[in-house]
């Protein structure tokens, strides 16, 4: 379906060929929504910039441009205002027309893409050997989002795991095994997190404070490199183990991820640097290999380069991140490869893109981009760390996120015992599950991803603002209308038994309201509820372009603040009895959109729904 905006525009494209010729139809028509509701929705600034060009004064441009408009079906008559602006303000029947087409489509107006791309999101990507901690949580939430939203367009999504399964720390861990904890090699089957993660500590700590263990550490680097069965075999248990604790949690977080590690890409690497030595792209310099791309300078001003091989003949982060894009244009044949990552890797992804560009692994044709995101802080602005200034681990906050919400929706069951008919204690835990883990989901995209934000309880599990409790509740209460709309009332049928969680359809979803219901929009609350509606395609197109997911939960949160108008006695319309039975049936309909659209919106996230709460 065409936006609203798209509509206008076109439009405005005709008048402006009527008025300046053909070569009107490619001017930029400036649409931009209004600040204030008072000049309508929308506003067309081209009769300033066009009025230079024809030597007039800009009101009178808009004038002839407002003339030759042909806009009755969708907007009430133009005006101009101030230096020369024009407003439009659309009319509710093309509003109520727009929505009466949409309300038999599962995908709310968006068809699938006629040329779905072939996509790598490239997310979570944990060091292995230590347990994920709150530093990957955000890379996690963010990618799956991205991941999504694309998902849904209809593209072809690759979602990467790659994982640093590869280099020193490994080395570091054998090493520790061999001379300390022997039973280990014995069976390194039995490896469990935890023991991991104490022989990541303690041999880091070794490392870090006896020279001589570390130089026999990084002797079993090369012992790794050169294939000693061994050490591979102690190397495969700690990943194994460790791939296995990370999918704990992203089954948790209902994240799909494929693992494909940094060590998927070492047979490459040799090859890789023969061939930027061979070319002369690559440069030994110091007894590195160094990959000069323009435009990057060290501190000193001196050239920066990408490091491919190091004097030791070991290979590093640039190499295997070069041998990745030429791996994921080459053989998986992707036209967007999108990185997310902590935004302090905004160079390093800069610099392996303009190497991949000059040595040709990434023609013009493919988008190399980097979602680059702030850090979490905690709520006294400094780095988020446990009470001893630890690192806090996933899995316990994620715990701590299910407990917390527990509490509140017990609280909320006390203040109104009335409100959710199934109170069994596994529906508690459904809910508090799904509360909990949405809150953290929420609270993280719904800050600008740039943007370093505040990690705080009582912010994110608060049932007012921008939050998910708020957003599921706002689902659920419209829900609960359903459910009372239904007893006696002609032409809606029971409810069914069961909520089926995944795609939209409408046989489970629309309220067995007739389709193809006429709607009429004669309130300002709906006709403002009817608009944020319109506005949902636009903005996941929006998103799916400008990877900003808190786009999309800003304009949630302005569909649920336009709905609670609609629904508020004062402010709104009566809608389970209203009045005549045409009427009523529309706002049912208004009430079923909503829902579907933050049903949707939701799911987009990566956040489930809850028809009770
Ligand atoms: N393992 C890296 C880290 O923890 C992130 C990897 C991101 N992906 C990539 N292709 N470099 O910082």
């Amino acid at each position: 379906m065409q936006s609203l905006r798209d509509a206008l525009e076109d439009r405005m494209r005709a008048a402006l060929a009527a008025v300046v010729g053909p070569e009107g139809r490619e001017l930029d028509p400036l649409i931009r929504p209004t600040q204030d509701a008072r000049f309508g929705d929308y506003q067309s600034n081209v009769a300033l910039s066009l009025a230079k060009r024809l030597g007039e004064k800009p009101r009178d441009t808009a004038a002839r441009l407002v003339a030759a408009l042909a806009l009755d079906d969708l907007t009430d008559p133009p005006e101009v205002s101030g230096p020369g602006f024009i407003n439009f303000r659309f009319r509710p029947a093309f509003l109520a027309a727009q929505l009466a087409a949409i309300q038999a489509d599962p995908r709310l107006g968006l068809a699938p893409v006629a040329e779905p791309q072939r996509v790598v999101v490239d997310f979570s990507s944990p060091n292995l050997a230590k347990e994920m901690h709150v530093g990957h949580v955000r890379s996690t939430i963010i990618g799956d989002c991205i991941a999504r939203l694309l998902e849904h367009f209809g593209h072809t999504v690759l979602r990467l795991n790659h994982v640093g399964d590869w280099g020193t720390q490994f080395g570091m861990l054998i090493q520790h095994v061999r001379e300390l904890q022997p039973h280990v090699l014995e069976d390194p089957e039995q490896l469990h997190i935890d023991d991991l993660e104490a022989f990541y500590v303690e041999a880091k700590r070794r490392f870090d404070s006896d020279p001589e263990f570390a130089v026999r550490a990084r002797r079993a680097v090369v012992d790794l490199q050169s294939g000693d069965p061994m050490a591979l075999e102690v190397w495969r248990a700690f990943c194994r183990e460790s791939l296995r604790h990370c999918h704990e949690i992203y089954e948790r977080l209902g994240v799909r991820l494929e693992d494909r590690g940094e060590s998927f890409y070492n047979p490459y690497l040799p090859e890789l640097v023969a061939e930027l030595r061979a070319r002369e792209l690559a440069v030994d310099h110091d007894g590195a290999v160094c990959f000069f791309v323009e435009g990057w300078t060290n501190r000193e001003g001196k050239p920066l380069p990408l490091m491919v091989q190091k004097s030791d003949g070991g290979y590093n982060y640039d190499t295997t991140d070069l041998a990745g894009i030429r791996h994921r244009t080459g053989v998986e044949r992707a036209a967007r490869i999108i990185y997310v990552t902590d935004i302090r890797q905004h160079q390093h992804f800069e610099m392996v893109f303009a190497g991949a560009r000059k040595a040709g692994w990434a023609p013009p044709s493919v988008s190399l981009e980097h979602v680059g995101f702030g850090m979490i802080l905690g709520v006294d602005g400094r780095p988020f760390r446990t009470r001893d200034g630890g690192t806090i681990k996933l899995k316990e906050l994620l715990d701590e996120a299910i407990e917390r919400a527990a509490a509140r929706v017990a609280e909320l069951r006390e203040k109104d015992p009335e409100r959710r008919p199934d109170t069994s204690p596994e529906a508690d835990a459904n809910i508090a599950r799904i509360v909990g883990l949405g809150a953290v989901k929420y609270a993280d995209l719904s800050h600008n991803v740039t943007s370093d934000y505040r990690f705080d309880w009582n912010t994110m599990l608060a049932l007012e603002g921008n939050t998910a409790p708020y957003m599921l509740y706002a689902y659920a209460r419209i829900r609960s209308i359903r459910r009372r709309a239904h007893p006696g009332n002609a032409g809606i049928l029971p409810a069914p038994a069961q909520h089926v969680p995944g795609v939209d359809s409408p046989e489970i979803h629309s309220w067995e309201l007739p389709p193809d219901l006429p709607i009429l929009l004669e309130h300002p609350s709906e006709v403002a509820l009817a608009k944020q509606l319109l506005h949902f395609v636009p903005t996941l197109r929006q998103v799916a372009v400008e990877l900003r997911p808190h786009l999309l939960t800003d304009y949630l949160y302005g569909l649920s603040r336009a709905y609670s108008t609609f629904y508020d006695r004062e402010r709104g319309v009566r809608i389970v009895d209203a009045e005549p039975e045409s009427v009523r049936l529309s706002r049912l309909r208004l009430c079923d959109l909503t829902a579907r659209t933050l049903k949707l919106g939701l799911e987009l996230l990566g956040i489930g729904v809850l028809e009770q709460m």
